[in-house]
């Protein structure tokens, strides 16, 4: 009995602590919070452990006899008893807030000259902005350097998302119309899921992004490269305002070495301006500015975001019309 109880403690532990249950570490913010993860499961565990073992030698050693009709004998309360577990849940659950209070407020405080970022939601993208380094956008890619904090502001466009990089370890809601803060200090290099975890229409589980740590020198230098890119006229602008804007996470183009699935192929721009009985250029102008006017079949209507005509600036917007079909021929 005991041997058998030994065992299967031994195989429980063995699946809690040999099974990699959570993600990989990325942020120094992850740390206090696996603490806290691993903190309340082992009190969980030991408080299974100890009720199932009671449970199962209470069922073996007070089983009725076959020959046995009596009542079992009358009890009523055990003061001792009661105070126990009473007392020892009261303890383990201060125990828990505050270790969760000292956590959570240790990864709220944000340094002054945290690096930061404005992060969007919008039905269904998210979009990041450098407010540090004249407001570039990085569009669809979250670029952060490593062992720099970062204060993430975080909003949306239109209804509740939720941004989630599970390697950083928290999630914040992002709300139309306030902003809230979340720290990261990014201590791997890597490229990561940026997921949206707010149910928030039709294109939810398509809400993904990237983001992607860098060694710091490299983030300069595309920091850099992407100011002069901005300045500069012809193909380089169009192919950053592509990069910038996230089209790449959604659509195939060649040019710009994107391939995914999400949106129509972007290579196959000139038959799909002919089905829509419109020249090239204004169709594609059309395509960015108002995504529903024409959709491609096999794909559905309301998952390009319908704000890209207010959010490109006029060159922009030009420059990525010029890029795109210019491309496509
Ligand atoms: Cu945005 Cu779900």
């Amino acid at each position: 009995m005991v041997a058998v109880g030994l065992a299967l403690s031994a195989a429980a532990f063995a699946v809690a602590f040999f099974v990699p249950w959570l993600p990989e570490n990325a942020s120094k913010e992850r740390d206090g919070i696996d603490f806290l993860f691993w903190f309340t499961t082992i009190i969980c565990i030991g408080i299974f452990a100890l009720v199932t073992a009671v449970i199962l030698y209470s069922v073996v050693k007070f089983r009725a006899r076959p020959d046995d009709d009596s009542d079992g004998p009358p009890i009523h309360g055990n003061t001792k008893l009661e105070i126990i577990w009473t007392a020892v849940p009261a303890v383990l659950v201060i125990a828990i807030s505050i270790v969760s209070g000292v956590v959570l407020a240790r990864n709220d405080r944000i340094p002054s000259d945290a690096l930061r970022v404005e992060v969007t939601g919008e039905q269904f993208a998210w979009s990041f902005k450098y407010p540090d380094a004249k407001n570039l956008a990085s569009g669809g890619v979250l670029r952060l350097p490593r062992g720099r904090p970062v204060r993430l502001l975080i909003s949306a466009k239109d209804v509740i998302h939720s941004f989630w990089v599970p390697e950083f370890g928290q999630k914040l809601d992002a709300l139309p119309g306030s902003v809230n803060q979340l720290k990261i200090t990014p201590t791997k290099l890597g490229t990561y899921s940026v997921i949206c975890t707010e149910l928030c229409g039709v294109g939810h589980a398509l809400m993904r992004s990237e983001a992607i740590v860098m060694p710091p020198a490299k983030f300069d230098a595309w920091l850099r490269k992407q100011r002069t890119d901005m300045g500069q006229g012809g193909e380089t602008a169009g192919k950053a305002v592509y990069a910038n804007n996230g089209c790449g996470a959604c659509h195939t183009f060649r040019p710009a070495g994107s391939k995914a699935g999400v949106g129509p192929d972007l290579d196959k721009l000139p038959a799909q301006a002919s089905r829509a009985g419109e020249p090239l250029e204004e169709f594609v102008r059309e395509s960015i500015v108002r995504p529903n006017a024409y959709v491609e079949p096999g794909f559905a209507s309301g998952l390009m975001p319908q704000n890209y005509g207010e959010q490109l600036e006029g060159d922009q917007l030009d420059s990525l019309v010029r890029f795109l079909s210019e491309g496509a021929k």
